[in-house]
């Protein structure tokens, strides 16, 4: 673990240069605004490790797949976000030689993620080999107010030499993913001009046509006026760029305004891109720098003021909760549903960018209780376009009906390709049903039943009907053969989070039939037509729920995760030496499959999502059993049993998990942060407050509050939107306090006693919990 990031509310700054951190900086320092995102790679030439990365929403490639072994049902592509243009550059070369700190003497070195703006800076002084020592400082910033510009300040100062510096400002397109498969550049040039001051690049994707162009001017001042230059034009294959000379005097700032448009074909027509691009970065840079800033300023005020998580008493854990909500809103704002959010966000490429389960198990609480509930609405209907693939997905692995949702995705087909995930790890499709459950009962809003809903509800039915069998000795119905949540665990029997997620999916599918026939009869009768639904299935349905097999043990009181759980030798986590963990860095595959650790919540999953149904001694149960076994090697894992603990009053515990989640990217706990952050986890460390620590939950159409504190915060207080009202939450070990930011009443039970919040009303109850 490394801990190099100094502690602050509301920014992340770094004080000195150490190549050794680089990469992780440039995931840590990552920017981006649901369209675009950009690592935090230096403007000038950088020659040490880096991973040079800009990644436009929704931009992929379908790369072959790579296997050893092939196995019928595996798909043909896994599907990349790609890593387009690089439109940051500006090279900086004193006498010839290029500035490069990875070949300088840095003396000082600064950089910070302004988080409450939105605002990435970079200042570094830098010896060059022959003694010429360079200040640069940098400001950038991909607009929240404009999706597709990009803006950078970028300003150059001799120290102690007077000099014609060369700067050449430009468009590379020629760049690769690190995680292409067979080493190939996935981009051809379309087209490019450039003239003095000016040059767009458009490139298109070798497969699937993809095009993006990018636009660039700049402006150079020097000693706060505009100069006037004659720029000579680079060209190269995928290349433009103008190069600038200036005489830069000892102690003279020179400043260079880049701005660039990132446009792309799947927002605009194919022959409009240079025309829309040039109009958007005109207006950009007729607007100018400053402008751009401020309403960049604002458009960051306007997100925190939705989802600001304030805690007092511990900087390290604000800064840290704050991190996690701004990476989340950085990497996706619900205005397009073509859109989901990758495992890393825009901050690298592992997990290629694709949709995973975790979008709707971690990432719709967070987006339905900040922001507008289109967001949340628009994750789902991502998966409702989807269904058609699904249902072709579970007939190219042979079942006869039903819909199986990939595991990994980009637009509806699976592109993963192991065998005990592609085609086991089939409780992805519980959680994708699952998060119409929550939708719903978070927002109230059952008119996306009969719009939507109940179409992937039955088709998720249908499949886990042809899934199970019937066991006729036990008379009941079982699962062969499956991967829960615990990936440390293959082709199992009877995952009991996965019978149990099946087997709710039915009875939820049922229920929200009844609710149609009931309310809307016109679309219940539709739908049951369109779907050819037959009351056959339906008895089928019930009669699985009936007879469902849940492996459990009588005499433990918990459930098992699978069949045969206790033959396993039972050691716990804390029995093992150090040096055993991470156990997957550690020891042979067929060791963990053997052994009883388990990487992430499996029956806590179920636990978590099903609360409602399970009593408390049910839970203190499992998870004192479980969680003791879990190395929490998933990064998914420590949120839901930080979660758990604080419904159980087991608060060091919760504690405990709740910093393993909140700053696993800021202190490196995983130790690969380079790789980019794990921005899907990053909501369940905001679940993990709001959730935990608050206690939220939403219970027969009312918000119910449990909140505690952890011992040495002295305060926290967080927002929640719920159903039109927008409330902050304030926790101290005195008491809590509601206000209602908006003019909507809010009903809001806390420790079982129910109030109304009015509007732009307060409300304030003594805290009823003994503090950790
Ligand atoms: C976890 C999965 C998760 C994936 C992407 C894996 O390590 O086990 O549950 O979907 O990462 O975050």
């Amino acid at each position: 673990m490394k801990q190099y990031l100094k502690v602050d509310e509301w920014s992340i700054i770094e004080e000195s240069f150490d190549p050794i951190n680089h990469e992780i900086s440039e995931s840590i320092f990552s920017i981006g605004n649901g369209f675009m995102g950009q690592r935090a790679n230096f403007e000038e030439q950088y020659s040490g490790p880096s991973l040079q990365g800009s990644y436009m929403a929704g931009v992929y490639y379908p790369d072959k797949t790579r296997v050893g072994w092939w196995k019928n049902g595996y798909p043909e592509y896994f599907a990349k976000v790609l890593n387009s243009t690089n439109w940051i550059g500006i090279d900086v070369f004193v006498g010839g030689t290029a500035l490069d700190l990875a070949k300088c003497k840095v003396t000082e070195f600064r950089r910070e993620l302004n988080m409450k703006e939105g605002v990435l800076i970079r200042s570094a002084v830098a010896e060059m080999e022959d003694g010429k020592q360079i200040k640069i400082e940098s400001t950038r910033f991909v607009s929240i107010a404009r999706h597709e510009i990009g803006a950078i300040r970028y300003a150059v100062t001799p120290l102690n030499f007077s000099a014609p510096i060369r700067l050449t400002v430009y468009l590379d397109g020629d760049v690769k993913n690190k995680d292409s498969n067979y080493e190939e550049k996935f981009w051809n040039e379309v087209s490019k001009e450039v003239s003095a001051g000016s040059a767009n690049l458009t490139l298109k994707t070798k497969k699937l046509d993809f095009h993006v162009t990018s636009v660039m001017t700049y402006d150079v001042f020097k000693n706060g006026e505009k100069l006037d230059l004659t720029p000579s034009t680079v060209e190269k294959e995928k290349y433009v760029g103008n190069d600038v000379t200036i005489q830069a005097e000892q102690n003279e700032e020179i400043v260079v305004y880049k701005y660039v448009a990132n446009v792309t074909s799947r927002n605009h027509g194919l022959g409009q891109l240079v025309e829309v691009g040039s109009k958007l970065l005109e207006e950009a840079r007729t607007a100018g720098f400053d402008v751009l800033l401020s309403e960049q300023v604002a458009g960051w005020a306007d997100k925190w003021k939705e989802s600001d998580i304030i805690i007092e008493g511990d900087v390290s854990a604000q800064q840290a909760i704050r991190f996690n909500i701004f990476q989340l809103n950085q990497t996706y704002s619900g205005e397009d549903d073509r859109l989901n959010i990758g495992p890393k966000g825009f901050t690298g490429e592992k997990y290629g960018g694709s949709t995973y389960w975790d979008t709707e198990a971690y990432c719709v609480p967070f987006y339905l209780s900040t922001a507008d509930s289109s967001i949340a609405r628009n994750l789902l209907i991502y998966r409702y376009k989807h269904l058609e693939k699904a249902k072709e997905n579970a007939r190219k692995l042979g079942f006869t009906k039903g819909a199986l949702y990939p595991m990994v995705t980009m637009n509806g087909e699976e592109c993963h390709n192991e065998w005990e995930i592609t085609f086991e790890e089939i409780h992805r499709n519980g959680a994708i049903a699952y998060a119409i459950y929550n939708y719903v009962n978070y927002t109230g809003d059952k008119s996306y039943l009969g719009q939507y809903g109940l179409e992937v509800l039955a088709e998720i039915s249908r499949f886990w009907e042809e899934r199970v069998n019937y066991a006729p000795r036990k008379d009941q119905y079982v699962m062969l053969g499956v991967t829960g949540p615990n990936e440390y665990e293959n082709n199992v029997n009877n995952n009991w989070y996965t019978n149990r997620i099946a087997a709710w999916t039915m009875e939820y599918t049922l229920e929200v039939l009844d609710y149609l026939k009931e309310n809307e009869t016109s679309r219940y009768n539709e739908l049951v037509e369109t779907l050819k639904l037959k009351p056959e299935e339906t008895d089928k349905w019930k009669d699985i729920i009936a007879k469902m097999y849940y492996p459990a043990d009588e005499e433990l009181g918990i459930f098992l995760q699978q069949d045969g759980f206790l033959d396993k030798e039972i050691i716990q986590v804390k029995d093992l030496k150090p040096e055993n963990l991470p156990i997957n860095q550690n020891w042979s595959w067929d060791r963990i499959l053997r052994s009883c650790f388990i990487k992430q919540g499996d029956v806590i999953q179920g636990l978590y999502f099903l609360s409602h149904k399970y009593d408390l001694e049910t839970k203190k149960r499992n998870f004192d059993f479980y969680e003791p076994l879990t190395v929490h090697e998933s990064s998914l894992s420590p949120c839901l049993h930080s979660i758990l603990a604080c419904e159980l009053g087991y608060q060091e515990k919760a504690y405990e998990m709740y910093l393993r989640t909140a700053r696993l990217d800021l202190d490196n706990y995983n130790n690969d942060t380079e790789d980019g952050c794990h921005t899907t986890s990053m909501a369940g460390t905001w679940m993990s407050v709001v959730h935990g620590f608050g206690g939220l939950r939403v219970e027969n159409n009312e918000l119910v509050l449990k909140p505690f504190i952890p011992g040495h915060w002295k305060s926290f207080s967080f927002k929640v939107m719920f159903r039109g009202s927008r409330l902050k939450v304030s926790v101290s070990d005195k008491d809590i306090t509601v206000s209602n930011e908006t003019e909507t009443p809010a009903a809001i039970r806390i420790f079982d006693r129910d109030y109304t919040v009015s509007p732009l009303g307060m409300i304030q109850v003594e805290n009823a919990v003994v503090n950790a």
